[in-house]
């Protein structure tokens, strides 16, 4: 089957996306908005983008519920030009999914997921203290990409968990991440290396 994407609504076309790249890695972004809210959001849309120096990209799409304001997210991006994005293990799954509803942006997200929030070494923003691994960023592009626009974040600090690391390694297991796949999620179950044996 051959699909042109240009021939299909909009939810048909984001449908094909997120089943096709799979599974997704989450960044749970924290920010502060200007009046010093915080917030925090789970994106999908979701990559490294640079190795030197280190960056990330994040695509922010509009509101699903017609609404025309922007996403808490991308307005606290645009106006503080920092976050941090923190990794999401299994066990932080409900509190993530509660950070995905459709809050006033007058909600501390922080205490609305019931998760702590740690100040930082260098952005005035907090980071998940239960998430085993952080990522203080600035904002170093933020380009309209369609309906979507494109974070690229310049990652100034890693946290990660004492545990976690050996020998410069991440311990992919301890850090149990979830995954996004098209509606639902997944996780890492077991590890291998190519080439697979025949047998
Ligand atoms: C696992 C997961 C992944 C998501 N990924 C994205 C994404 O990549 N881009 C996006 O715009 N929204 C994504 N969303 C929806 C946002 O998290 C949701 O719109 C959220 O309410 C935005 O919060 P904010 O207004 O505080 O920024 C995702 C939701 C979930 C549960």
């Amino acid at each position: 089957m051959i699909i042109d994407p240009a021939q299909l609504d909009t939810l048909s076309v984001y449908k094909l996306l997120v089943g096709a790249v799979v599974p997704r890695p989450i960044a749970w972004v924290s920010s502060r908005s200007r009046d010093g809210i915080l917030n925090l959001a789970p994106f999908s849309f979701f990559t490294v983008a640079s190795r030197e120096p280190p960056m990330l990209a994040l695509s922010i799409g509009p509101r699903t519920g017609g609404e025309s304001y922007p996403k808490d997210t991308l307005t606290n991006l645009r106006e503080q030009q920092q976050f941090v994005i923190n990794i999401v293990s299994v066990s932080l799954a409900n509190a993530m999914h509660e950070t995905s509803m459709n809050h006033l942006p007058d909600v501390d997200e922080f205490v609305r997921a019931g998760v702590t929030p740690v100040r930082c070494e260098v952005v005035d923003v907090p980071r998940v203290a239960e998430a085993k691994i952080s990522m203080e960023c600035s904002v170093e592009h933020m380009l309209k990409l369609g309906s979507d626009y494109l974070v690229i974040g310049r990652m100034l600090r890693y946290h990660v968990q004492d545990e976690l690391l050996s020998d410069g390694r991440i311990d992919i297991l301890g850090l149990d991440p979830l995954g996004r796949m098209a509606g639902n999620f997944t996780r890492i179950e077991s590890l291998f290396d190519l080439p697979l044996n025949d047998s």
